[in-house]
């Protein structure tokens, strides 16, 4: 990069996987575009920054102690982040800037989209503010539809409307809106209206997308929002060899598990890092999976179904029963069994990471989300990407395998689906190379970075 200063970038992500992952990804490309990175996290949740021997970190209080379970209360968990987060980062932003006088200059600060708290504060350091939206930009546009959709009395959303379209906001219905499962809605719009706004108010938003897959809705936020957007994703095929960013370890045995399978033959199901169901719907799930007749690689993350530890509810010698024919593991490497040959669908709740991840392998989906973006991601996958199908008839083990076997078997449907998510895979190799996309959209955020004044 031709300048005269190396310029430093500050960049604060959302304690959650999630929202870590990307962060750290952007900071790799970032970092390779020249620029310097210190990295302000939360005490809650962070990997290892010796891993990371390229960047600076800073570790500010959020006051949460690490039995807090942040998954059990997400709203609460980043209404009280927000709140917690603001003097100790507001300190450590003033003793960085004036450490920077004699190191390099700071150029902005890069912070997730949810720590609102951060843009009145670096507004009053008068130190630019560029967002991080680490979910898509279609289920920003429906974020950013809230208080119009309020006013217009669809939200709060009447039970036997749920089916109804949402005429708007195509392809949507109403129960595809990002909404929570939460007692206290009113808190919930409150903290929608901030993150929107303070995204409104930024210098621009970076987003972990590609100009082809989400044209439509780029254009829709370029109207309503005078500040400019950057979608330079997907941001884990720029180094696809970088250290891990995962919080728990990988179970590297899905690996060699996967080698013993057949090409597109195993289903792989992941439902995150947050999402939790019920032990009825985990035994749904497994008899699903297990009469679909299938072999399947499945993540169960402990504390995935609520209230339980972990594998207690399945019948004893369910396992041995299918011969092999079922693996299950608590975390996995994703991106490797994602691009690994002998995966052949990927149940997911549509977490936009996942999304993005099985979009680059052409790994067609089979959607079940859960809550917020995942609702409009799995509605985006089956309904206008086309290459995924969603559960839509409730967590039922005939269904699941229906599903699965629609998916699975040879016939048109489950063909085209899988041609198309091919196609889909060419776009996003397309947009990262020279000229692509992308790789333009990057060059034009550098070049926009090193013209803000702070
Ligand atoms: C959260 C929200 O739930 C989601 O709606 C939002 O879009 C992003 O933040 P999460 O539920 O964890 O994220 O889902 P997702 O965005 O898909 O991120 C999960 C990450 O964990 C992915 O990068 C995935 O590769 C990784 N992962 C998942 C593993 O490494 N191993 C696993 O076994 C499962």
């Amino acid at each position: 990069m031709e300048q005269t200063k190396r310029r430093r970038l500050l960049l604060i992500p959302l304690p959650f996987q999630g929202h870590i992952t990307p962060m750290l990804q952007l900071a790799h490309i970032l970092h390779s575009k020249g620029f310097s990175i210190t990295i302000i996290h939360t005490s809650f949740d962070f990997p290892n920054p010796s891993n990371y021997p390229n960047f600076n970190f800073c570790c500010i209080q959020d006051g949460f102690s690490q039995t807090q379970s942040s998954a059990s209360d997400l709203l609460n968990f980043i209404i009280e982040l927000n709140i917690n987060c603001a003097m100790p980062f507001k300190k450590c932003l003033e003793k960085l800037l004036s450490d920077s006088e004699k190191e390099e200059p700071i150029a902005c600060l890069i912070s997730d989209a949810l720590c609102y708290f951060t843009q009145p504060i670096a507004n009053s350091l008068q130190l630019p503010r560029i967002v991080l939206r680490t979910g898509g930009v279609s289920s920003f546009v429906a974020f950013a539809a809230f208080p119009f959709l309020r006013q217009k009395g669809y939200i709060p959303i009447q039970e036997s409307k749920l089916e109804e379209a949402l005429e708007e906001l195509p392809p949507l219905r109403l129960k595809d809106l990002p909404m929570i499962n939460t007692k206290e809605p009113e808190k919930y719009y409150e903290l929608l209206c901030r993150f929107i706004n303070e995204t409104k108010a930024s210098f621009g938003v970076i987003w972990n997308s590609f100009e082809e897959l989400e044209s439509s809705a780029l254009a829709t936020l370029s109207q309503q929002f005078s500040i400019p957007m950057f979608p330079i994703g997907p941001f884990h095929k720029y180094f696809p060899n970088s250290c891990s960013s995962s919080l728990i370890s990988q179970d590297q045995s899905c690996i060699s598990w996967l080698d013993k399978h057949k090409p597109n033959s195993v289903v792989y199901v992941s439902f995150g890092s947050i999402a939790a169901i019920t032990k009825t719907e985990f035994l749904e799930i497994a008899w699903g999976l297990a009469n679909s007749k299938h072999p399947f690689l499945w993540v169960v993350r402990p504390g995935l179904i609520s209230g339980l530890e972990w594998l207690e509810p399945l019948p004893s010698g369910f396992m041995k029963n299918l011969e092999g024919r079922g693996h299950i593991v608590k975390w996995a490497p994703q991106q490797k069994v994602l691009a690994h040959p002998a995966t052949g669908a990927f149940w997911t709740h549509n977490g936009w990471n996942s999304t993005m991840e099985s979009i680059c392998e052409g790994v067609p989906m089979i959607c079940m989300p859960c809550f917020t973006d995942q609702l409009v991601n799995a509605r985006y996958v089956s309904h206008v990407w086309k290459v995924g199908l969603q559960l839509d008839k409730g967590v039922e083990r005939w269904e699941i395998e229906r599903t699965i076997r629609r998916l699975m078997e040879v016939n048109d449907e489950g063909m085209e689906i899988r041609d198309r998510a091919l196609k889909l895979k060419e776009g996003t190799k397309i947009c990262l190379q020279q000229g692509g996309s992308s790789s333009s959209s990057l060059e034009a955020l550098v070049t926009y970075i090193l013209s803000l004044e702070s």
